[in-house]
């Protein structure tokens, strides 16, 4: 049984994971979702006017009061800037599964800003909501997010072909990740506590 908190405020050694706010939405469009490189890796097109990302900002938001959503702002704890975000979405009550995704600003790849979040989720995941298994898919032709998968414990399943096409027509295989409860108690990941702490 999943144990929904909602999107309390998480704290690791270099981020704050936290709910977005309505006034985040220029941030986002500048940091990453009008930005090609990182959205050429997502599904979705990127943004070619704020107006479209205030609307998606406005629709996080507006779900913050269930308590199983989970979509966080990733931001820089010393000086507050946003560089991203990440979110666990499509819970399965029977399973207890769920996904995760997660990108960032194309200034701050390759710091370890990336494997910092996913630790921390997969962390949050397993010690606070009681999940079975957490997976993920990326393309092919984007390494790093399947680096950061690794990093953090997940293994790779196996690679599905032609299994998204994005907003430029182009297919894309896909490399299927997950972590299972089971295995990250036993290897000792659940021991490493890149949490600091969770609140509300
Ligand atoms: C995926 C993403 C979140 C990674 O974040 P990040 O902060 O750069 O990740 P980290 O710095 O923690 O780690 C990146 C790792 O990938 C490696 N890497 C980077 N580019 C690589 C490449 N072209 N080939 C192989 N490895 C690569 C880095 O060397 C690093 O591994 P290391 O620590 O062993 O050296 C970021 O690249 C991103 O937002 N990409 C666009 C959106 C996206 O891909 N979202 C995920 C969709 S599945």
């Amino acid at each position: 049984m999943i144990t929904y908190i909602g999107t309390p405020k998480i704290q690791t050694n270099r981020l704050i994971l936290e709910k977005f706010e309505l006034g985040d939405a220029q941030k986002v469009f500048d940091h990453w979702i009008s930005d090609e490189r990182v959205t050429d890796n997502r599904v979705s097109a990127a943004h070619t006017a704020v107006s479209q990302t205030v609307e998606r900002v406005a629709g996080i938001v507006s779900q913050y009061e269930k308590e199983d959503f989970c979509y966080w702002a990733v931001k820089l704890k010393g000086s507050g800037e946003l560089i991203g975000e990440i979110d666990l979405y499509d819970f399965d009550e029977a399973t207890g599964n769920c996904e995760v995704s997660y990108s960032l600003g194309y200034r701050w790849w390759n710091q370890g800003y990336g494997t910092e979040a996913l630790r921390a989720v997969i962390e949050f995941g397993f010690h606070h909501m009681n999940l079975h298994k957490i997976a993920a898919a990326h393309n092919t032709d984007n390494p790093a997010s399947g680096r950061i998968m690794s990093k953090a414990g997940m293994v790779q399943e196996g690679v599905v072909r032609d299994m998204i096409r994005n907003s430029k027509g182009e297919y894309k295989d896909c490399a299927i990740y997950g972590i299972l409860a089971g295995e990250y108690f036993s290897k000792g990941l659940g021991d490493k506590g890149f949490i600091l702490n969770v609140t509300g």
